[in-house]
């Protein structure tokens, strides 16, 4: 698959569309300018996607599920205007990202404004069971990023610690779109956590996939190969190398960790020793496991056509490419 899409959900989906059009509407040019310009560049809609699904599969019937798949789009984007201006990521997408072309001010504050303007949506709603878990997810998301921060260039991260941080910057979030179609359809119990946990584990794998990708990738997929370890961002491909490799080793990526700025020699010197110790099969192999324990997940929902898509999703996961 190289994209999610569902038919049935294509009408809701166009809906999703219109009301980013809606909120956008502002007496202040710029803002619309660079959402726009990020939200329009080729994002696959998988947590939007997710709540539609999320709220057919518990049998929703109303229309809240629009906005709130709108809101979810919202956060995301402001979460990835400020992760870019915090990475000084060049790309985003295989486009140059929003702080290259408007400027870091620029991405920051009409981050906020997405992230101030998904609340008010939000509230509009009046289900204080909906502002709370959207609450949980973001506060749990900044400080995810925040722990990322700290551990920055930290040669003694643990993969605990790194699952700690993927589970909080970007697990909560697959998990909350997951677990909105359960809330909204007042189907807390045991869908409501089920649905939770198969967006949090896939959530996992997202990251996973990302952080492999990170190692394997090329321009060609949008990203630069290396980008994490450029940044100091120790990932699992080298958490992994890094508990298992010689003290010559270690001392050999700690050099280059510590580093300003790195040569070609640098990457590919860190390149040969997290592929000699099958670091990025180790991660990939963890995020196939998340895709099955999230399959598992599905157990308690009857056969339909929105588990066989939730399913779909979670085997998209694995094999998307960027
Ligand atoms: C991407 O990670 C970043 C995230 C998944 C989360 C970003 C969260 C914040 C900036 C904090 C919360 C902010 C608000 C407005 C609530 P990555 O850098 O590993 O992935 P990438 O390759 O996609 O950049
Ligand atoms: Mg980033």
């Amino acid at each position: 698959m190289q994209n999610i899409s569902f038919d049935y959900i294509e009408d809701e989906l166009k809906m999703v569309e219109s009301q980013f059009e809606t909120h956008l509407a502002t007496e202040t040019p710029l803002i619309q300018r660079v959402a726009k310009y990020v939200i329009s560049s080729g994002g696959k809609r998988i947590r939007p996607i997710l709540l539609l699904v999320s709220s057919k599969i518990c049998g929703y019937k109303g229309d809240d599920h629009i906005p709130l798949a709108a809101v979810i789009e919202f956060i995301h984007t402001a979460t990835l205007l400020h992760d870019d201006v915090v990475d000084n990521a060049p790309l985003r997408r295989g486009k140059s990202s929003a702080n290259t072309v408007f400027g870091n001010e620029a991405s920051v504050l009409v981050g906020d404004y997405l992230f101030a303007k998904s609340f008010k949506v939000l509230s509009s709603l009046d289900n204080m069971d909906v502002i709370k878990a959207y609450s949980i997810a973001v506060t749990l998301m900044a400080e995810g990023e925040v722990k990322e921060l700290v551990k920055t260039a930290d040669i003694k991260t643990t993969e605990d610690d790194y699952l700690d941080i993927i589970i909080k910057k970007t697990a909560v979030l697959f998990a909350c779109a997951s677990q909105i179609g359960a809330i909204i359809s007042l189907k807390t119990g045991e869908y409501g956590q089920n649905l939770y946990d198969y967006g949090l584990n896939i959530g996992i794998a997202f990251q996973l996939m990302d952080d492999a990708l990170d190692y394997t990738s090329n321009e060609e997929f949008g990203k630069f190969i290396g980008n994490d370890l450029k940044e100091g961002k120790l990932t699992l491909p080298l958490i992994h190398t890094m508990e298992r490799c010689l003290n010559s080793e270690k001392d050999i990526v700690s050099g280059i960790i510590y580093k300003k700025k790195l040569t070609n020699a640098d990457l590919q010197a860190v390149l040969k020793l997290v592929k000699s110790y099958d670091s990025i099969d180790y991660t990939i192999s963890k995020a196939k496991a998340a895709v099955l324990k999230a399959k598992e997940n599905l157990n308690v929902f009857p056969d339909s056509e929105h588990k066989r898509n939730l399913t779909d999703i979670a085997n998209y996961i694995i094999e998307r490419k960027l």
